[in-house]
């Protein structure tokens, strides 16, 4: 756990597959916001440019652009999967050659019943355990991956004047890539990031995105996360 948002980390280059969607632009507008270089994923560059446009059109100092996906992903520092889990795995095999030892996968993916034509306040079970650990099934080897932002509201992301006041959990296997991933993370104002354990911990965060959904459809709200009891 780190102090939230007030710790400047180096800038660093962030790939983001899918990030034409509505996670993609709310962490493009984040991350571009707090300095790093951005680069926008998309099965079709042309889209991804338009959406790095929108992003400079919000962050006017943001350090983005816009390619297909693997372009974006290659030698980028952290590559962020922000794509729906029915694409997951189409999405990864897409870039697999372009990845490369040392990187770090961010993997935001969600099991959600939709994948699967049931409903958003659902999860559905996965072969290896957790999106996170489909994810590192197909990632080259060398490649590591750190799983966090499931209980991340796109909406609020998207809004660079807010202050999001809430915890991300993280998993991963490896402290140092778990390390590595919060000082990113932290650059964001109002975020929290607390370690919720190794990989296989990951099915469990990610069975709070659901909840969290039925309770922003009950009482219209954005909800969020947050631990209590730490410093
Ligand atoms: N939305 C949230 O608030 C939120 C919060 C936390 C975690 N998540 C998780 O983050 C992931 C992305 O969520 P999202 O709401 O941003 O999704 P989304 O907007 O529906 O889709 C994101 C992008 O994925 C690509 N995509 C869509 N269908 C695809 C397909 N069949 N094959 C390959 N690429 C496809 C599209 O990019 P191109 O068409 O440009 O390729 C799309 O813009 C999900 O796994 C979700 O569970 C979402």
């Amino acid at each position: 756990m780190t102090s939230e948002g007030d710790q400047m980390a180096e800038s660093k280059s962030v790939a983001i597959l899918g990030g034409t969607g509505n996670l993609g632009h709310g962490m493009a507008v984040r991350l571009a916001g707090a300095g790093h270089t951005v680069r926008i994923g998309s099965r079709d560059a042309g889209r991804a440019e338009e959406a790095a446009r929108q992003v400079s059109a919000l962050v006017p100092s943001a350090i983005v652009s816009g390619a297909d996906n693997g372009d974006a992903a290659d030698a980028a520092d952290f590559v962020l999967v922000a794509v729906p889990f029915a694409s997951q795995a189409s999405t990864l095999r897409s870039v697999k050659d372009r990845l490369r030892e040392g990187q770090i996968v961010i993997d935001a993916c969600v099991p959600l019943g939709t994948a699967i034509g049931g409903k958003p306040t659902q999860l559905t079970g996965v072969w290896h355990g957790s999106a996170a650990e489909q994810t590192a099934a197909l990632v080259p080897e060398g490649v590591r991956v750190v799983s966090g932002l499931h209980t991340l509201s796109a909406d609020d992301l998207a809004d660079p004047e807010l202050s999001l006041d809430q915890d991300t959990l993280i998993c991963g296997n490896s402290k140092a890539d778990k390390t590595a991933v919060t000082e990113l993370l932290s650059t964001i104002e109002g975020l929290r990031v607390v370690d919720a354990g190794r990989l296989e911990s990951s099915r469990m965060v990610e069975g709070l995105t659901p909840i969290l959904i039925g309770i922003n459809i009950r009482y219209k709200v954005h909800s969020g996360f947050r631990i209590t009891g730490l410093e």
